[in-house]
């Protein structure tokens, strides 16, 4: 049986989907026939039903990639294959307290939601009604309204929620924003930025160097997607060349104004604290420590 109110997706004879909110006393009408919910409840996912007409509908349980692709978009929305490295990257998890703006059409607001889990929080900000509008929509529509709390706010006049876990920012402009990132997260939270020029990437940089912003990766991810047929197996004819850049840093804490003044001042201490730091060309390139492995020969 499936209950009441999770998602069903529905996929009819020639692969076009029905992502909806599962309504035992509902009906799907399609070009193929009539689709009974309660027919679609007593089959259960992974099994096929037919509509009135007699074609097979495959009944399937929506994958979190499904539920982005479903968002009725009046805004560009953020690719999955952006979303999977983010939530990586920043460390998205049950529980987690995540801030993002702008919502848009709420396309990133329904992964995060879903991987901050029912003891989570996502803080989603939109500065324009109809988009903050649109985003509520879709997200009741995937029953994730709940994990979400919007607000409808320029984050260039800062954030109203504090502590945050990780904060990602989908604006034009996210350098503008930088100054408010450290009130609103915890010390050392993961920040994350997609923007679609490099010339923007280039702008936030410049922000990111004044601090406290530290560990900056910039990343563009490319798929290439293959045709599925095994004896002509041979990558599809186009492909989704440019999305976006992603840019990553931690946000440490904001220099303490009376430690700063110390450390100019006559306060400031005389000898260095501890161990010189090595040198950034000793580091490996990567900025991970070598693995521990014996030299070749002595294994
Ligand atoms: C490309 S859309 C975001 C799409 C969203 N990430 C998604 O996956 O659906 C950018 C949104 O940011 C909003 N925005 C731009 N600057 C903003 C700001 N300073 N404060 C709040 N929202 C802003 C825009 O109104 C727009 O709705």
């Amino acid at each position: 049986m499936i209950p009441k109110d999770s998602m069903v997706l529905l996929v009819s004879p020639r692969g076009k989907r029905y992502l909806r909110r599962f309504d035992p006393a509902g009906e799907l009408h399609t070009h193929d026939g009539k689709l009974l919910m309660a027919q679609v409840a007593e089959a259960g996912f992974g099994r096929t039903v037919r509509t009135h007409l007699g074609k097979p509908y495959q009944v399937l349980k929506p994958t979190v990639h499904d539920l982005i692709k479903g968002v009725k978009r009046h805004t560009q929305i953020m690719y999955p294959k952006e979303i999977g490295y983010l939530l990586l990257k920043m460390g998205i998890a049950p529980g987690c307290r995540v801030i993002e703006a702008g919502s848009g059409s709420g396309g990133l607001t329904v992964a995060l939601a879903c991987y901050v889990g029912e003891t989570g929080k996502v803080y989603t900000y939109e500065r324009r009604e109809e988009f903050f509008t649109l985003a509520g929509k879709n997200l009741a529509r995937v029953g994730l309204e709940g994990r979400v709390e919007q607000t409808l706010r320029d984050v260039r006049d800062g954030f109203v929620h504090t502590g945050a876990d990780a904060l990602f920012l989908d604006v034009r402009t996210p350098w503008e924003v930088l100054e408010h990132i450290p009130a609103a997260v915890i010390p050392g939270a993961m920040t994350g930025y997609l923007l679609p020029t490099t010339n923007q990437v280039s702008d936030l940089l410049r922000g990111l160097e004044q601090g406290p912003f530290c560990d900056v990766e910039v990343v563009e991810i490319l798929v290439r997607r293959y045709k599925p047929v095994a004896d002509r197996l041979r990558p599809e004819d186009r492909m989704v060349a440019h999305t976006g850049f992603l840019v990553f840093a931690r946000c440490l804490e904001a220099e303490r104004e009376d430690l700063a003044e110390d450390a100019d001042g006559e306060n400031a201490p005389t000898e260095p604290l501890g161990e010189p730091l090595e040198s950034a060309q000793d580091a490996p390139e990567n900025g991970w420590d070598a693995p521990e492995t014996p030299p070749s020969g002595e294994a």
